[in-house]
């Protein structure tokens, strides 16, 4: 496979390209790379490749010609190895900030072109002219500005060459490897088995075995340098897992599957949002969180649109949709809070009417999902006798400004997090104008609002909860 970089600045591509897998690469002849500078197509006697740009701004913008011609020097068709023989141009990829994100899904696709031309733009960019003319692609490596594209081309000839065939040892590594199968790596570990690290934390020392990544080789801390200086070193030690040195090869695999799932549900929600669980891995990270998930209606301390704390009436179609919506979703129950007592009855009776009705088993069995209770706190107190262990309670508000105390989590953030903790999690919905914020000390999380496309936004409790209900646990959002 051939790259070709246009870069003015060809000194920096040559010696990152020298070591490592792709210095092997190309010592084999399984990769190539040559470098093409702009500056070298110029005409004038400053070799000029940049002037100011029309419409003013800062910086300096690269300009057309010695760019055009570097890209047309670098397009001389190379032969294609595999099928009829035949020949074929570049693809010409701009790497900018502005460009799309790099994916390993993109870089496999690009390891099976014979010739990617990378261009490397410099200053405040390139004249759009020549994106137009002689430009297929355009991408970004993060989402961060770095002061030319060199380096991010480098990451892209790194990247990509790892998939061309016979550069990596192992047929299968890259397949294992995060982001492969759209999850992060499981932790990897190697001898020694136990590892006496020296440490003046307290915490550290006392955290649970190879709940840390080992030190790196070379670490002082690990060679039992005191921590602070004239502090004695507390040696810890930090174990390997013991499944990894069983034997059993469907237990390590199964371990590594799940610590996959959970390092990714935890440090990247976006995408945990797209990974889609097997049945088989359903099985390893226990209950889905929908499963104990519970929804409260509160009726009481709720406010009216004076500020004032009340508790409102029972609505017939909350208690009727929600449970639908509950049931849809999974949830575990739906709890109905008001203090007063005849409107604790009132809801039970409606719900039992449903669960009553010959006809209606399919509205049955999510009318069965009501509960009532006189407080937050008593559904605080029954989700912890049932599930062993208190509920993470999470607000919901259409102003952002409500509870400010409370970390704000998006719905795909707080799937990541409750996936990660046994806990129960219980979602609180307000009536009236909104849950009653000094009366509720048990929150710990709350929901950002959701945010419609105009700026009216008074969606019913009903209308709200759906929403809610399917951010968090609709097909898409979370395993
Ligand atoms: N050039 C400057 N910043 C870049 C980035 N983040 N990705 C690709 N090319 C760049």
């Amino acid at each position: 496979m051939k790259f070709t970089v246009i870069t003015i600045l060809p000194e920096l591509i040559e010696p990152a390209l020298t070591a490592g897998v792709v210095g092997r690469a190309r010592e084999a002849g399984l990769i190539s790379v040559e470098a093409i500078n702009p500056r070298d197509f110029t005409t004038d006697r400053h070799r000029t490749v940049d002037d100011t740009p029309y419409g003013g701004g800062p910086g300096m913008v690269m300009k057309p010609e010695p760019l055009l011609a570097a890209i047309a020097a670098g397009s001389r068709a190379v032969a294609v190895a595999d099928g009829p023989p035949r020949t074929a141009g570049p693809h010409r990829i701009l790497m900018t900030p502005a460009g799309a994100p790099l994916t390993q899904a993109r870089v496999r696709e690009l390891s099976a072109l014979p010739h990617v031309l990378l261009v490397c733009g410099r200053y405040e960019g390139i004249d759009e002219r020549v994106i137009e003319l002689a430009i297929d692609e355009q991408l970004s490596i993060g989402d961060y500005v770095l002061s030319g594209g060199e380096l991010a081309a480098l990451v892209v000839i790194d990247a990509v060459a790892r998939f061309v065939p016979g550069v990596l040892g192992e047929a299968t590594s890259v397949d294992d490897e995060s982001h492969s199968a759209g999850l992060l790596e499981y932790p990897q570990y190697t001898r020694p088995l136990k590892l006496v690290v020296a440490t003046s934390d307290p915490a550290a020392a006392s955290e649970p075995a190879a709940a840390k990544p080992p030190a790196a080789p070379g670490d002082l801390a690990a060679a039992g340098e005191p921590a602070a200086p004239g502090e004695p070193a507390a040696p810890a030690s930090h174990d390997v897992p013991a499944i990894l040195t069983s034997g059993n090869h469907a237990a390590i695999a199964s371990w590594r599957r799940r610590q996959a799932i959970e390092r990714t549900a935890q440090r990247r929600p976006d995408l945990f949002a797209r990974f889609r669980a097997t049945p088989a891995d359903r099985k390893l990270v226990g209950p889905a969180l929908h499963a104990r998930a519970h929804l409260a209606l509160v009726h009481h301390p709720v406010i009216d649109r004076t500020g004032a704390v009340i508790t409102t009436a029972l609505t017939n179609f909350d208690i009727h949709d929600l449970a639908r919506s509950s049931l849809t979703y999974g949830l575990a129950g739906y709890h109905i809070v008001t203090p007063i007592t005849s409107q604790r009855d009132k809801a039970a009776h409606i719900a039992r009417l449903w669960i009553d009705d010959a006809q209606g088993e399919h509205r049955a069995r999510a009318l069965r999902l009501v509960r009532t209770a006189a407080s937050i706190a008593e559904v605080v107190e029954a989700l912890t006798v049932e599930h062993g262990i208190a509920p993470v309670v999470v607000v919901t508000s259409a102003r952002a400004a409500s509870f400010p105390a409370v970390p704000r989590r998006s719905p795909s953030a707080l799937v990541a997090e409750a996936r990660a903790n046994p806990a129960p999690l219980l979602i609180l919905l307000g009536t009236g104008w909104g849950l009653a914020e000094a009366l509720i000390p048990s929150v710990s999380r709350m929901l950002t609002p959701i945010e419609g496309a105009s700026e009216w936004n008074h969606l019913s409790v009903r209308s709200a909860g759906a929403v809610l209900l399917d951010r968090l646990f609709g097909s898409g959002s979370t395993i």
